[in-house]
This record gives C-alpha cells, structure tokens and sequence, in this order.
C-alpha cells in the first residue's frame, strides 16, 4: 500500500523556551541569553507558577533551577514527566554545583540533561539546541505514526464497507435467484396437476432429509431452493399427455419421460450452485438406485445425492396427498412404502434420514404455513 506521509525534517520555526527561577536576576539572565539565540521566551518564578503557564502555553523546551520555593525542580520535572500532554518536552534542570546525588536524582525522574552554575552561555546553546533537534524529530515522529494510524484505519473502515456491500449484494443476488426459480417453478405448475402446496412440502421434505442426513448448511439451503424445479421441464411436455387421465401408451411416455431432460436444458449454462443443484435434481430424480429409472438408466452413488434426496421427499408427498384417483395415505403407509422401495427404487441412506426426521416431517404437514396455502388452494377451486 503507498501511502502519502508528511516528510520528516528539521523544523524551521521558532521554538519556546520556559524560563524558571525564583531568583530574577537569573531569569533576566537566560532570558536576554536565550532570546539573542533566537527562541521565544516565558518565565515564572517557582514550579507551581511554571506548571502552570506551561499547561498553557506548551513550550517546547523547560529549563529549570532546582531549589525553588513553592514548587522545587525535581517537583516540575515529575509533574511534567508524568502527564501525558508535557511528558516529551525535554526538561533541563539547572542545579548550584556539581553534586553527584542531585544529578542521579534528577535523572531518576526523568530530566533531560543539566547545566551546572554558572552557566556557560555556548554550553547552554548546545543543549538547548540538541535537546530541541531530538524534540522534534519526535513531534514529526508523531505526526507521521498518526498519519498512518489514520490511513490504516481510513482503509480499514473502506474495506469493511466494501464487505458489507458486497455481502448486501449477494443477499440481493440470491434474493433474485430465489425468486427466479419460484417463477420457474409456478410457470411449471400451470401445466400439471402439480399443486403450489406440493412444491412447498417437497422442497421442505428435501430439506429436512439433506438436513437429517448431516449435510453441510449451504447445501441443505441449496436443496430448499433448487428442488422446486424437479418438474420444470413439463413446461416442454404436451397438454393431451400431460392432462391425460388413462394410462400413456410408450410412445407418450417417451414424451413425457423427456420432461427431466427438458428441465435440464432449461436449467444449463449457469454456475451458479443453485443452477447447477436445480439442473441435477431436474435430470435425475427419476433415476432408481437399482438403475430402472430414467431418462439414463444410471444407479446407486451414480445419481447425483440431491436427486436421490429429492425422489425420496417427491414420492412422499405424493403418496400422503389425496389425488382424483386415490385418498391421502398415512404417514406410516408411506414410511413402509418408502422402506419397502429402499434398495430398489430409493437410496437406502436416503430413505433411513427421512424415518429418522418423522417430527419435523409432520411438524412441515402441520405447519401454519402449509395449512394456510391449502385453505387458499381450497378457495381457488
Ligand atoms: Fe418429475
Ligand atoms: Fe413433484
């Protein structure tokens, strides 16, 4: 990542320098001194008052005798070190002699260096201005490590924007998907005898075995929305073998038996995972496990899981629905059918997740939902 950083270089500006003595002459002194170096100056006359004009003021450098009433040198020093605000403006203590304790003590709490009375002008010059050259190259330090904390976190909150849009237009994109297939699947319905409740309670039987049968959540979600279109290529099938009420002569069930690959056609061209699940269970979930079905006649793990899962819950609801032809059969007839059809007709394993979901099978009958949809099929007819 290339980032734009503020360059880091020796500042040109004019610094501040906190004067502090209690003696005034002193202070007139390294005042007049300083100022002909070319700083600006404030002074104060013990440490409480310095503290004070400091918080004010924030000079860049403090220089500071060490007994003073009031408030003492070392005092300053360790207010100043120890607040946030001043903790990095260098702190000279200037001390009556060259007493080796008072030097330990000072560096203890943190000063930044000392001057020893008397002071010598150039020697005060030097390390006023290293002090202020290391000060700041640290300000700028600063400056450049907030410029990258912002930048990181601008880019941050730029990236978790684009996540977020990017997730909001997958929901979006699979919204559309979704309601694709519902259409498909409502045009393939106007041409059978295929009821809006029955493509309802198969997918939610498809799912409920994908589920039983400890299928990862996304596939169980893909088999709710891609087994609506089991049927779909009946919209390619004749009305006079379609609505036939009698038996279908070979040639007719030829046709009619075409509906699976017809419904595959429809649904190829698309990766789309759903697509692809939906064109799978379109072309085989008339398939047998014992390879007597159609349209290819292939068996076993050859079938493709969803359509095995598929022709097991489509078989289901058809047997526990009242036809024209027949009454609705029980839920344990239908379970004995299903076992007695698994290994020839059903996968086993199939069969086995749907005996073992029987609550949330009935739970799907009696669903306000479903029992909803059949009041208002009731109604249209
Ligand atoms: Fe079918
Ligand atoms: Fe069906």
């Amino acid at each position: 990542m290339v980032v734009q950083t503020p360059a880091i270089e020796s500042s040109d500006r004019q610094h501040t320098v906190a004067i502090v003595d209690d003696i005034p002459s002193n202070l007139t002194y390294f005042k007049e001194a300083l100022e002909t170096f070319g700083y600006q100056t404030i002074t104060a006359e013990n440490g409480k008052e310095a503290l004070e004009k400091i918080m004010a003021t924030m000079p860049d450098l403090v220089l500071s005798d060490v007994n003073m009433p009031e408030m003492n040198g070392y005092e300053l020093c360790e207010a100043l070190k120890g607040t946030e605000e001043t903790r990095d403006v260098p702190v000279i203590l200037v001390t009556a002699q060259d007493d080796r304790d008072a030097l330990i003590r000072g560096l203890e709490i943190g000063a930044d260096d000392f001057l020893i009375k008397p002071v010598n002008l150039s020697e005060l010059q030097a390390r006023v201005r290293n002090l202020l050259i290391i000060k700041d190259f640290r300000d700028q330090s600063k400056v450049y490590t907030q410029h990258l904390e912002d930048e990181v976190a601008r880019r941050t909150s730029d990236l978790n924007a684009a996540v977020v849009e990017l997730k909001s237009l997958n929901v979006q994109l699979k919204g559309s998907i979704q309601d694709t297939i519902q259409r498909l699947s409502t045009a393939a319905e106007y041409r059978d005898n295929d009821t809006a409740a029955h493509i309802w309670r198969m997918s939610h039987y498809s799912k409920v075995v994908a589920k039983s049968l400890g299928l990862s959540r996304d596939i169980v979600e893909n088999v709710l929305y891609s087994s609506p279109m089991h049927d779909v290529g009946k919209i390619g099938t004749p009305d006079y073998i379609l609505l036939k009420r009698g038996k279908l002569t070979p040639d007719e069930k030829k046709i009619m038996d075409a509906h699976t690959t017809i419904g595959e056609s429809i649904l190829s061209g698309s990766d789309h995972p759903l697509l692809v699940m939906a064109r799978e269970v379109a072309g085989n979930h008339h398939e047998w496990w014992n390879g007597e079905g159609y349209p290819r006649k292939i068996r076993g793990e050859e079938i493709p899981l969803t359509a095995r899962i598929v022709a097991v819950a489509d078989v289901y609801d058809a047997l526990t629905t009242k036809r024209v032809y027949k009454e609705a059969w029980s839920i344990d007839d239908a379970f004995t059918h299903l076992e007695e059809g698994a290994g020839t007709h059903f996968d086993p394993t199939c069969v086995g997740a749907i005996l073992d979901a029987r609550d949330d099978i009935l739970a799907i009958q009696n669903s306000t939902e479903h029992q909803q949809m059949l009041k208002a099929e009731e109604n249209k007819t």
